[in-house]
């Protein structure tokens, strides 16, 4: 789902007409109330994305007839966790926009290409200072001057600040041209500058109707045999995440053929099956400390669990139990510490024994509360 987050570039007055003529705050300013500004003929945002739809609306629209996105277009920073869309959006508006012909009209460049100030000051700027004599846009071929070109800059995070420094420049001088889209996973890591000459639009995790939607069209052009619980716990884990169902499903397939369900999804991904959380949760909170220690062990063991992925498991089975305030905070703040010291690397045998412990007091937080509770009354 896409969100405006910002509308830096938008508005009465487009910042690039003046500034790429190099006329300074106050001609620009005075332009405002001129006629003749047409660079934006009017309000923005356009179709389809200012409706908060992601990737699936701009699909659709795919077969609408012809409108014309290309006058509407701001620079765009596009930012948002992995697999909600962000590449396959500015893809699916290229092709729209410019229809068979847009792999002249677009630079997509992403991780795997060098991008550091040198190919800001050649590649870039050498595709940003050439000009669309002819416009393609909507896949036509007729001469119509004034269509710009589109500049894809995948994973923009991962570039340097000395070559976001460069690109400050290259953004305002060739707007006339092109038009950029600056696409990644942390808005933080892009310099301010760069944020302010950009239209940001946030993408959200996918909602899991929205995954489901997907999900549903691949397993019936598949062919996959998924179980209704399979199916949920598909969108269970992908958490919002389109990539992640649907590699998980790709793998699924390719490994129980006959029948997908929920077993053979958690068994494909490796993560802990809800029922063992459960039995291991069981046994933490009612067995002696050394008996559960040694049950819980074995079965991670003849399991495979990794630790960090019970301590989630774990967790979203305390989310749907009932425990008191004090005991529920106590263990939650401990499961967080538990899952920061493994991501640290910590040793899986210490940091179990530290979530028995941790499950016991909470038990005995629990029966405190009960008899309080009890007395009170
Ligand atoms: N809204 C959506 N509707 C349908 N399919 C989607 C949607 N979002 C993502 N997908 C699918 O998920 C996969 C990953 O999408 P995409 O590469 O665009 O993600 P991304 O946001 O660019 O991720 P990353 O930040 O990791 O680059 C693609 O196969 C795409 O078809
Ligand atoms: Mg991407």
């Amino acid at each position: 789902m896409v969100q405006i987050a910002g509308t830096g570039a938008v508005g009465g007055s487009w910042p690039s007409k003046g500034l790429d003529k190099g006329k300074g705050k106050a001609k620009v300013r005075e332009e405002e109330n001129e006629d003749s500004v047409d660079l934006l003929p009017c309000s923005w945002p356009s179709k389809g994305l200012d409706k908060g739809k992601g990737k699936a609306k701009v699909r659709e629209e795919e077969n609408e007839d012809s409108v014309d996105l290309l006058p509407w277009l701001p620079h765009l920073l596009f930012y948002g966790p992995p697999g909600t869309g962000k590449t396959s959006t500015i893809l699916a508006m290229a092709r729209r926009i410019y229809g068979e012909r847009w792999k002249n009209n677009v630079l997509e460049l992403n991780a795997s290409d060098d991008r550091g100030i040198e190919v800001v000051r050649e590649q870039i700027k050498s595709f940003a200072s050439t000009r669309n004599v002819f416009s393609a846009v909507g896949g036509g071929t007729t001469a119509a001057p004034g269509g710009y070109k589109l500049i894809v800059l995948d994973e923009a995070d991962a570039m340097t600040t000395a070559a976001q420094g460069a690109l400050r420049r290259v953004i305002e001088q060739y707007t006339r041209n092109v038009r950029f889209c600056i696409i990644c996973n942390y808005v933080n890591k892009i310099i301010p500058a760069i944020q302010s000459r950009c239209t940001r639009f946030r993408f959200n995790p996918l909602e899991l109707d929205q995954v489901e939607g997907r999900l549903d069209h691949v397993i019936d052009s598949e062919k996959c045999n998924v179980t209704q619980d399979g199916k949920e716990a598909l969108l269970k884990l992908s958490k919002g995440d389109m990539r992640r169902a649907l590699n998980i499903l790709q793998a699924c397939h390719a490994a129980y053929e006959d029948k997908i369900d929920e077993t053979a999804v958690y068994a494909c991904t490796g993560n802990p099956h809800p029922s063992d959380i459960e039995l291991i949760v069981g046994s933490m909170m009612n067995d002696e400390f050394s008996t559960s220690y040694n049950y819980v062990s074995s079965l991670k063991a003849s399991k495979g669990m990794a630790m960090a992925d019970m301590v989630s498991g774990i967790y979203d089975f305390l989310m749907t139990l009932k425990l008191p305030p004090t005991a529920r905070i106590y263990l939650l703040d401990q499961l967080a510490t538990i899952e920061h010291r493994l991501s640290t690397g910590c040793s899986e045998r210490i940091q179990l024994s530290a979530l028995l412990g941790a499950v016991k007091v909470s038990v005995q937080l629990a029966d405190k509360a009960k008899k309080a509770g009890h007395k009170a009354k």
